[in-house]
C-alpha cells in the first residue's frame, strides 16, 4: 500500500476564540488531485495555508512525508517545530495564491529563478534551464525576458505557477488561483492547470469554485462546510450524485 504523502490528523484551528476548522482527518496521496469546495469562510484557506506552514493548527498533527510539520523531536520528546524545520520540510510544498506577488523589479525569468538560487542554494545554471523549461510549459517561453507589468493578469499567474513548479515540489496547493482574474482570462490559466494535473505526478490541492473543472481533474473532492469536512468522494460522487442537503444548496448557486 502507498503511504500519504500528507495526513491532517484531528486539526482544529481556532483564531483567538473563533473556531474555523473542528477537526480535519484527511489524507493525500502522492499524484493524487483534490479539490476542495465550500462556502466562503468554511476554512478552505486556512487548510491549505497550514499545509505552507503560513498558519499553525491550535491542536492535531500534519504529517509530510512521514515528517510531523508543526513539531519535532527533541531529547525523545515532540515539541513546536522551529523555523529550521518547518523550513526543510515546506522545501517539499509549492503554493499559487489567488494574488500571483511577482517582484516587480525583476523579469519574469529572474521571478523563476530567484527561490531556488538564494532560498535552496542551486546551481544557477540548472536553475535557469528548468525556468525556461517551465516557463515554455505554461506558454510564457516568449515573454522570459519581459517585467510583470507588461503582462495581462492570465500571463501573471502562469508566471507564478512556472515559479513554483521549478521548485520541484511533492505538493502544490493552488488557493482559488483564478477567482482575482477577468473572466476572459480564466481559461487559459485552467488550461495550464489542467495541463500539469495531467502530466505530473505531484499531488495537487485545488481551492476552486470551478465545478466542470474539478469534475475534469479531481481524483477527490471535499466540501467544507464551516470548518467540517461534510462530503468526501470521487468527483461524481461529491459534485453530481451526493444527496447532502447543504452541498447541494451550495452547488445550485454553480448552475444557470
Ligand atoms: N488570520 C486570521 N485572523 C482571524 N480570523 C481569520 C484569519 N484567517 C481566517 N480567518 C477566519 O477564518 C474563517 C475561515 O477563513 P478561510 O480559511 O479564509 O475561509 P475560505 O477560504 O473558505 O473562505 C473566516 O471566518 C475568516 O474570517
Ligand atoms: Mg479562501
Amino acid at each position: 500500500m502507498t503511504e500519504p504523502i500528507v495526513q491532517y490528523k484531528k486539526v482544529h484551528k481556532a483564531f483567538d476564540d473563533v473556531k474555523v476548522l473542528k477537526g480535519i482527518d484527511l489524507d493525500i496521496y502522492p499524484s493524487e488531485k483534490v479539490a476542495i469546495i465550500g462556502p466562503s469562510g468554511s476554512g478552505k484557506t486556512t487548510i491549505i495555508r497550514m499545509l505552507m506552514t503560513l498558519e499553525e493548527p491550535t491542536s492535531g498533527d500534519i504529517i509530510v512525508d512521514g515528517t510531523n510539520l508543526w513539531k519535532m523531536e527533541k531529547k525523545g520528546e515532540l515539541v513546536r517545530a522551529n523555523e529550521k524545520h518547518l523550513r526543510s520540510v515546506r522545501g517539499d510544498i509549492g503554493m499559487v495564491f489567488q494574488h500571483f506577488n511577482l517582484f516587480p523589479h525583476m523579469t519574469i525569468l529572474e521571478n523563476c529563478m530567484t527561490a531556488p538560487i538564494h532560498v535552496k542554494g542551486e546551481d544557477k545554471k540548472e536553475v535557469e534551464e528548468r525556468s525556461i523549461e517551465m516557463l515554455g510549459r505554461v506558454g510564457l517561453g516568449d515573454k522570459m525576458n519581459n517585467y510583470p507589468s507588461q503582462l495581462s493578469g492570465g500571463q501573471k499567474q502562469r508566471v507564478a505557477m512556472a515559479r513554483a513548479l521549478v521548485m520541484r515540489p511533492k505538493i502544490m496547493l493552488f488557493d482559488e488561483v483564478t477567482s482575482a482574474l477577468d473572466p476572459e482570462l480564466v481559461g487559459e490559466v485552467l488550461e495550464v492547470i489542467r495541463d500539469i494535473a495531467k502530466n505530473d505526478d505531484m499531488a495537487m490541492v485545488l481551492v476552486t469554485h470551478e465545478m466542470d473543472f474539478a469534475l475534469d481533474i479531481a481524483d477527490k473532492v471535499l466540501f467544507l462546510d464551516e470548518g467540517v469536512i461534510e462530503e468526501q468522494g470521487s468527483a461524481q460522487e461529491v459534485i453530481n450524485d451526493s444527496q447532502n442537503k447543504r452541498l447541494r444548496e451550495f452547488l445550485s448557486r454553480f448552475r444557470n
